[in-house]
């Protein structure tokens, strides 16, 4: 039977084997798909031995995307452009890395919630791997301006200003990277939460009055509920 696993720190949250097993009894596959604590600073060692068990493929949770990244041995454009990873595939000759995040966010807003992001202002939340793979999907979208905001400030400025160097981004998109505080007096259609935050049962420290009338607040991660 096929071997796959999520592996992240925490994972014990991960709703990631009952989604999966549910796509396995859907499209009649047989496959095993567990939950993987990986230690911090063992990403390698883990996956390491999890391939030499069998393993087929991984799923890549906070805080290893940039580490998954790395130990792809061929990357997808939209990973490359990412510069992070969600998803390993183990074939005989090499890894392939992908990363479906910018995807996955732009489709679950779009399409699921009805919420088009054209010509929005949109604020997305952290300037990490999740924030970093919505980040190309998201100017591609054309929102009216679009403000990538952290805890540490310099992080979304330097984040902000590598995206805008891309050439698909000289579309006609207003793209700035700030800290929290900065934001006081600034309103949004759209805001994203792309920080780890809910991870640990918190919500980020930002200014009130952030939201326009009718917005749409959405979080990419998921505490323990
Ligand atoms: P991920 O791959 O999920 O983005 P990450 O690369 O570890 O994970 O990045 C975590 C992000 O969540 C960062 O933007 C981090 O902010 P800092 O750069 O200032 O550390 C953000 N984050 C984590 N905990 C937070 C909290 N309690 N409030 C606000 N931001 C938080």
């Amino acid at each position: 039977m096929d071997r796959y696993a999520v592996i992240g720190n925490p994972i014990a949250h991960s709703k990631s084997p009952r989604i999966h097993a549910l796509f396995a009894a859907q499209t009649a596959q047989a496959l095993s798909y567990e939950a993987l604590l990986g230690p911090l600073g063992a990403f390698a060692a883990t996956v390491d031995a999890f391939r030499a068990a069998g393993g087929r493929g991984l799923n890549v949770t906070v805080p290893f995307k940039l580490d998954a990244f790395t130990y792809a041995t061929r990357r997808t454009p939209r990973a490359e452009a990412a510069g992070a990873v969600n998803t390993l595939a183990f074939g005989p000759d090499e890894v392939l890395g992908d990363n479906t995040d910018g995807a996955g966010l732009l489709r679950d807003i779009t399409v699921n919630l009805g919420c088009p992001l054209t010509e929005r202002r949109v604020l997305l939340l952290g300037a990490g791997g999740a924030a970093r793979g919505s980040l190309l999907p998201l100017l591609l979208t054309e929102p009216a301006r679009l403000v990538v905001a952290n805890r540490s400030s310099a992080k979304a400025v330097a984040l902000a200003a590598e995206f805008a160097r891309l050439p698909s981004c000289a579309v006609a998109v207003k793209l700035e990277g700030c800290g929290f505080a900065d934001l006081a007096g600034a309103q949004f259609d759209v805001v994203i939460n792309a920080t780890s935050a809910s991870l640990g049962d918190a919500a980020p420290d930002l200014p009130a009055g952030l939201y326009a009338p009718g917005s749409l607040a959405y979080d990419m991660m998921y505490g323990k509920g």
